[in-house]
């Protein structure tokens, strides 16, 4: 196992969760099956991000684009959902973990949205990891709801135009009152960040790995939380100036 250093732990992780389909086709499995599998690994990432301590964790669950993926696939994934959460609350108690959830609700079946809410609701007053999940999220179509928003606002009067700065705009994200990431893997080799947080990956450090989801340890997430701790985060600004502080 790497040796990590506990002072230098991202403060927010967000994963792409990729290749559950292939992991499962490769073994001439249903992609369901894949599914169910990526929720193990899914168990397994909380346990850990919460156990070292990392204070933010971002799961990319399914993504705007995902609807269009075939309806049985699509209703399957709902139902493991679903089943997720109300296993999971439980534990979630135990762990002190909150869940938040990012994305276009509207767009979720009814009683997804109602799991989620009281999963929500029972979570709400824990203080430990928040868990955010995104569903049915995209990153442009997030940037274009908020700025519907702002935009309202300015009409409503509550905004003056010339106010939209960085940090007022980034309110009006589905993440508001998350910081950005500082870290964000993604699996099964694919090189794109697939309409992903957009805004908020700016300046987040990015790790691929050919491992398919379902297939992610323990070993591999330290493996990759090394690397990040070998990483110099400038900013813009020079190396010499980050070591003498200015
Ligand atoms: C990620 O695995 C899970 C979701 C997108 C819901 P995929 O289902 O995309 O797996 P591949 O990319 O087809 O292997
Ligand atoms: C991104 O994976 C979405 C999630 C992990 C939920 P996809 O498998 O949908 O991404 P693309 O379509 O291959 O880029
Ligand atoms: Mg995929």
């Amino acid at each position: 196992m790497e040796q990590l250093a506990s002072d230098k732990l991202p403060t927010h992780l967000a994963i792409i969760m990729d290749g559950n389909g292939r992991w499962a086709q490769q073994r001439m499995l249903k992609r369901i099956v894949g599914h169910q599998r990526g929720a193990e690994t899914v168990k397994m990432m909380v346990k850990q991000a919460s156990q070292l301590g990392i204070k933010y964790l971002t799961l990319f669950a399914f993504s705007s684009e995902n609807w269009l993926r075939p309806a049985v696939e699509v209703r399957a994934l709902m139902t493991l959902l679903k089943k997720y959460i109300r296993q999971e609350t439980a534990r979630m108690m135990q762990k002190n973990i909150r869940y938040n959830i990012i994305g276009n609700r509207s767009e979720l079946p009814d009683d997804v949205n109602q799991t989620l809410d009281e999963a929500i609701r029972i979570t709400s007053g824990n203080t430990g990891m928040v868990l955010t999940l995104a569903l049915s999220y995209g990153g442009r179509q997030e940037l274009s709801r908020a700025a519907a928003r702002a935009a309202r606002d300015v009409q409503a009067g509550l905004l003056a135009a010339d106010d939209i700065t960085v940090d007022v705009f980034g309110r009006y994200l589905d993440t508001g009152g998350l910081p950005d990431p500082d870290f964000l893997i993604r699996t099964s080799g694919e090189m794109r960040i697939s309409n992903f947080l957009l805004w908020q990956l700016a300046y987040t450090e990015l790790y691929f790995t050919d491992t398919n989801w379902p297939d992610f340890t323990i070993n591999e997430f330290h493996k990759a939380l090394a690397d990040f701790q070998s990483r110099e985060r400038r900013f813009g600004k020079t190396s010499d100036q980050l070591s003498t502080r200015n």
